[in-house]
């Protein structure tokens, strides 16, 4: 499947015929400054958290895709105060089943409010299931014991992982993280946007692939098949 990445934490993903955007903040974004928002394709939007650098575009992308935003309870309330209506509602541990694969919450270790100061709900990552592939994408989070839970519950072929430190956890939590889950294919997240999770990418993916893993960097506006 074809995974675009259009910086921080956001993902565009192509599966069986939809196309899913993940935490969508490309406009307030300096390192993104080349990617046209009003462009982007979206079928479903899922929203990790309420903080503005996962959520700053989605009210206008929702609005001119109708995609439906895939969210937890409180952003979902927030969106459809703001008109967007086409929503599903969910929480952590919750399971639905969509037209292109399923979406399971997971628990994310982190904070969630929305950028007017509404209380966000609990932050989630999220396992996607489908017969192309499973996947996780982490939303923002720490290392936490409970993501070995991930790793017994599904084969997961690759993930989104948060390495930018300061807000999330870094590098050697990811790695460790990447044990939990029995994944050894990452896509790295959430670095580089703000001087606090500012890394060295070389590094980075040094210490990942000494550890038996792969990390994949994107550019801003490239495409990768995973
Ligand atoms: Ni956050
Ligand atoms: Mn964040």
């Amino acid at each position: 499947m074809n995974i675009t990445y259009y910086g921080h934490s956001c993902f565009g993903i192509e599966l069986n015929g939809k196309n899913l955007l993940f935490d969508p903040f490309i406009s307030p974004n300096e390192l993104a400054k080349n990617i046209d928002a009003t462009t982007v394709k979206a079928d479903y939007i899922l929203i990790s958290h309420g903080h503005e650098d996962h959520i700053a575009d989605a009210v206008s992308i929702a609005q001119r895709t109708g995609a439906k935003v895939i969210c937890n309870w409180e952003i979902h309330v927030w969106l459809n105060n703001k008109g967007v209506t086409n929503t599903h509602p969910m929480n952590i541990g919750g399971k639905w089943k969509f037209d292109f694969g399923n979406v399971k919450c997971v628990a994310a270790a982190h904070s969630s409010s929305l950028p007017d100061g509404t209380y966000g709900g609990n932050p989630m990552g999220f396992i996607v299931e489908s017969d192309e592939a499973n996947f996780y994408y982490a939303g923002d989070t720490a290392l936490t014991y409970d993501m070995k839970l991930i790793g017994d519950y599904r084969k997961i072929h690759f993930a989104f992982l948060p390495i930018g430190d300061n807000f999330t956890m870094g590098i050697d939590n990811a790695i460790i993280a990447a044990d939990f889950i029995k994944c050894r294919k990452i896509i790295g997240m959430h670095y580089d946007t703000f001087g606090y999770i500012k890394i060295d990418k070389e590094v980075a993916s040094k210490k990942f692939e000494n550890a038996g893993n792969s990390l994949a960097l994107f550019n801003i506006g490239e495409t990768k098949e995973f």
